[in-house]
C-alpha cells in the first residue's frame, strides 16, 4: 500500500468505507480493521448517520477494547444530514461531533466532512463550529462531502486555518460525471454538461482530496458494475488489462481511479476480506496513459 500526505496526515491511499459495518458481528469487525491495518489501510471513513450511529459504535467497541490501536488509525466522520433535512448550523455540527468521538471512543477525530450541502448555511457558524472543535483539540482537520467549487469557496472565506482539505464525491469506472464534462467541452452532446461546476480541476488547483465514493457502484447505489452483463464491455476490458498485470478486476477498478493525476483517495466500501487484499495488491500497480482511456471508453463513453 502506498502513502501519501493528506493535510499532512500520513494516510493510505485507499481508504476503509464504514458504512456497511453495521451489520457484523464484533468479531467480523475485528478482522476487518486487522486485515486493513496489516494491508497498510490506514484510513476509516464514517458518518453519524451509517447504521444509524452502530457503525460508529460498533467500530468504537473496537477501539475500547484494543486502545492502544487507535495511534495507528487515521479517523473521519461525517455531519450534517438528519432525518427530512440538512443541517450546518453551529449547535448541530458540535452535538453530532461530540456524538461520533464517543461513539467511536476516542478523543479526536482527524477529519470531520460536512455531508451533504445544507442550501441554509450560515458560514460564519460553520467557522465558529470548525474553530471550537479545533481548539479543543477535538477535530484536526476539516472537509466536506458532494460539495461543488462554489460552495467550499462560499464556506472557506470564513474557515480561516480550518479549510477545506478534503472533498468527497461519488466517482467510479462506470460513474465519471466528473470527468465527463471536462472531456466533452464545447459539444453539444449531453456529456458536455457540466453538472459540478468543474469541481475535479477546482480540487486540483485548491490543493483539495477527493474521496470518490461508492468505486464499484455503476449509480447512486445502484449495485456493482463489476460482473454485471450490462458492462459487458467493460468487463471484458478489465479481465484484460488485470491480466496484464497479474491483478484481479477488483483490484483494477482501484487501481484506475489512483492512477488519475489528482491523486485520489478511494473509499471502498467491501467488507470482504478477500477483496479488500485484491485492492491493496493491485493499488501499487500503475497503468499506462492510454491503459486508462481504453477502460474509460469501455465504459461506455465517447471521446469527441
Ligand atoms: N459521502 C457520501 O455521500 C457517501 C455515500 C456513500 C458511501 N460513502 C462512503 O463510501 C464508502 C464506499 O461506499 P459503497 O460501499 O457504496 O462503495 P463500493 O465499494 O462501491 O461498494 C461496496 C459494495 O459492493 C459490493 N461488491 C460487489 N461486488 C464487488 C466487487 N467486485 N468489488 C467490490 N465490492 C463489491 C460489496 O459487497 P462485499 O462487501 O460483499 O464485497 C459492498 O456491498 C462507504 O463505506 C462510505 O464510507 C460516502
Amino acid at each position: 500500500m502506498k502513502f501519501f500526505s493528506l493535510a499532512g496526515v500520513n494516510a493510505s491511499r485507499v481508504a476503509q468505507g464504514c458504512m456497511r459495518i453495521g451489520g457484523m458481528s464484533a468479531e467480523d469487525i475485528d478482522r476487518l480493521i486487522r486485515h486493513d491495518l496489516d494491508l497498510g489501510i490506514n484510513f476509516f471513513d464514517h458518518a453519524d448517520i451509517y447504521g444509524g450511529g452502530s457503525c460508529e459504535t460498533k467500530f468504537g467497541d473496537f477501539l475500547r477494547a484494543n486502545p492502544a490501536m487507535r495511534n495507528r488509525m487515521v479517523i473521519q466522520s461525517k455531519c450534517g444530514i438528519k432525518p427530512g433535512s440538512y443541517d450546518f448550523s453551529k449547535e448541530h455540527i458540535l452535538r453530532q461531533a461530540e456524538q461520533s468521538l464517543s461513539r467511536l471512543g476516542t478523543d479526536h477525530l482527524d477529519f470531520l466532512l460536512l455531508h451533504r450541502p445544507d442550501t441554509l448555511v450560515e458560514p460564519e457558524e460553520v467557522a465558529e463550529a470548525f474553530y471550537q472543535l479545533s481548539k479543543a483539540g477535538k477535530v484536526l482537520h476539516f472537509g466536506v462531502s458532494n460539495h461543488n467549487p462554489m460552495q467550499m469557496e462560499l464556506l472557506n472565506r470564513s474557515l480561516g486555518e480550518n479549510r477545506i482539505t478534503v472533498d468527497q464525491l461519488q466517482f467510479s469506472m462506470a460513474f465519471t460525471t466528473m470527468i465527463d464534462a471536462g472531456i466533452n467541452v464545447n459539444m453539444e452532446n449531453g456529456a458536455a454538461v457540466n453538472r459540478d461546476d468543474s469541481v475535479l480541476d477546482w480540487c486540483r488547483l485548491n490543493g483539495v482530496t477527493i474521496q470518490p465514493w461508492s468505486p464499484f457502484q455503476h449509480g447512486f447505489f445502484a449495485g456493482p458494475f463489476i460482473g454485471n452483463p450490462d458492462y459487458e464491455k467493460l468487463n471484458e476490458k478489465l479481465d484484460e488489462i488485470s491480466a496484464r498485470y497479474d491483478v484481479t478486476p477488483t483490484g483494477m477498478a482501484i487501481a484506475w481511479i489512483l492512477r488519475h493525476p489528482a491523486k485520489m483517495q478511494p473509499i471502498v466500501g467491501t467488507t470482504n476480506l478477500d477483496r479488500i487484499s485484491q485492492i491493496a495488491a493491485a493499488s501499487d500497480v500503475t497503468i499506462t496513459h492510454d491503459e486508462w482511456y481504453e477502460l474509460y471508453r469501455a465504459s461506455g463513453k465517447k471521446l469527441p
